[in-house]
């Protein structure tokens, strides 16, 4: 090991072999955390061969269980998105996809820091069970054509091992570990294409979209060179996705959306999501006729059949799909104009704060917690109209403080700017 760390400092370039060795003896626990922190800096300051990456990732993929979904007829689809504030966008497109009969089976994580989890937001509905065994699994997508679940323990070791060394060692954000890190659950997930959505701006992983480019070549280079047909989309995420940020307040803004209401800007980005899985599924379709699913109630009956083979109790979602909290603090906008920056970071942390997230792995969310925003990027606002509501049950929670931070965070100018969630397709 001492040598391929000093092989990697000294900007050489891994063979397969060392890669597999190093990957493996660190899965078996054979190699010690220091000195995989030690190669993982190189990476930072050396880089990788593309070579190297797909050596590393499938080294990875071989540390765990793969998910065989070869069973389901059908091109399965997979997504995945980088990480967003807000970002409620499996929770509908995931059912919009299965309505048109391409399957999804997949597998989501949870939210840590200011990045929202499906899985935490798919836990605010009573009764829904995020965990099953492989087989029901599998056998929910054959018959319904759709499951979310969480990530099973079993898949890809290295990378949880990995993944929670970088977070404690600053090496997180190198791009050839993310790129490795992401597509090695991804393959092991089993699907046969992947739509990626890399999110880039002050809410995400990749701040500027030079980063982003990189990050989505190489793993959309990754996953068709191991025969899985992958799409990356660059989406911006300066400001939040759709009007809430919170577990429950955005499992309610799903169910508004796939029951014909929503913004009609998130409504058209999950659209356009679809239309790219659709055609990886082998299915063409309009966006017109994909938005027909979200107004007639296809998208919303998958969405049902979901929940209920999950256990969860989708009537109570329908009768009260908010639940009221402790604590609401609705502000107004201090200025008349129009929105020009909402910044997503300030905008994640906040709902972090007020309950909705977590700030280390341990941390119990409070479900109903979270940021209801009722202007966005671009929208025109009077003075003395509702900007934004924070809601929470925490008595400790120091409101005033955090809503000066938020307001420092909201640009209003007297021009209009537009903005489009979809910025590249690679
Ligand atoms: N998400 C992942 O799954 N892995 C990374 O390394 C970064 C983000």
């Amino acid at each position: 090991m001492v040598d391929i760390i000093q092989k990697k400092r000294d900007n050489g370039v891994l063979t397969k072999s060392e890669t597999t060795w190093m990957i493996e003896g660190y899965a078996k626990g054979e190699i010690p955390d220091y000195q995989m922190a030690a190669w993982a800096m190189a990476v930072y300051f050396q880089g990788m061969e593309m070579q190297e990456i797909a050596d590393l990732t499938m080294a990875m993929v071989e540390t765990g269980h793969q998910i065989d979904l070869s069973s389901i007829p059908g091109i399965k689809v997979d997504k995945h998105s980088t990480g967003g504030v807000g970002d409620k966008v499996t929770l509908i497109l995931a059912p919009l996809v299965a309505s048109f009969g391409v399957p999804v089976a997949k597998m989501s994580g949870r939210g840590l820091g200011h990045t929202g989890g499906t899985i935490d937001k798919l836990e605010s509905i009573h009764g829904y069970q995020v965990e099953r065994t492989q087989a029901a699994f599998v056998s929910q997508v054959k018959e319904i054509g759709i499951s979310v679940i969480g990530q099973s323990d079993e898949l890809v070791k290295a990378d949880k091992l990995l993944y929670a060394l970088r977070d404690v060692t600053a090496t997180v954000d190198i791009i050839p570990l993310i790129a490795s890190s992401i597509m090695s659950k991804k393959i092991a997930a089993g699907s046969d294409a992947i739509l990626l959505d890399v999110t880039v701006g002050t809410g995400a992983f990749m701040k500027n979209i030079a980063d982003a480019r990189v990050l989505a070549k190489t793993m959309v280079e990754l996953g068709n060179a191991v025969g899985r047909k992958t799409v990356a989309v660059i989406t911006d995420m300066r400001q939040p996705l759709g009007e809430t940020i919170g577990n429950r307040l955005e499992i309610a803004e799903s169910l508004s959306v796939l029951q014909g209401g929503g913004r009609d800007d998130l409504k058209v980005f999950i659209a356009e999501l679809a239309q790219i899985m659709l055609s990886l599924g082998g299915v063409t379709k309009t966006i017109d006729e994909i938005l027909a699913h979200l107004s007639n109630g296809a998208a919303l009956e998958k969405f049902k059949e979901m929940i209920q083979s999950q256990d969860g109790d989708f009537d109570e979602l329908v009768a009260h799909p908010i639940h009221p909290t402790a604590f609401s603090k609705t502000v107004l906008s201090p200025k008349t104009g129009y929105i020009k920056s909402f910044d997503a970071l300030v905008a994640g942390h906040l709902a972090m704060r007020a309950g909705a997230g977590r700030s280390v792995k341990s941390d119990v969310l409070d479900l109903d917690a979270g940021v209801r925003l009722f202007k966005k990027i671009g929208d025109q606002v009077s003075e003395g109209e509702p900007l934004f509501e924070i809601v929470y049950n925490k008595a400790s929670f120091d409101v005033t403080t955090e809503i000066n931070v938020m307001l420092g965070a909201i640009e209003i100018t007297e021009e209009k700017i537009s903005i489009k969630e979809i910025v590249e397709i690679i």
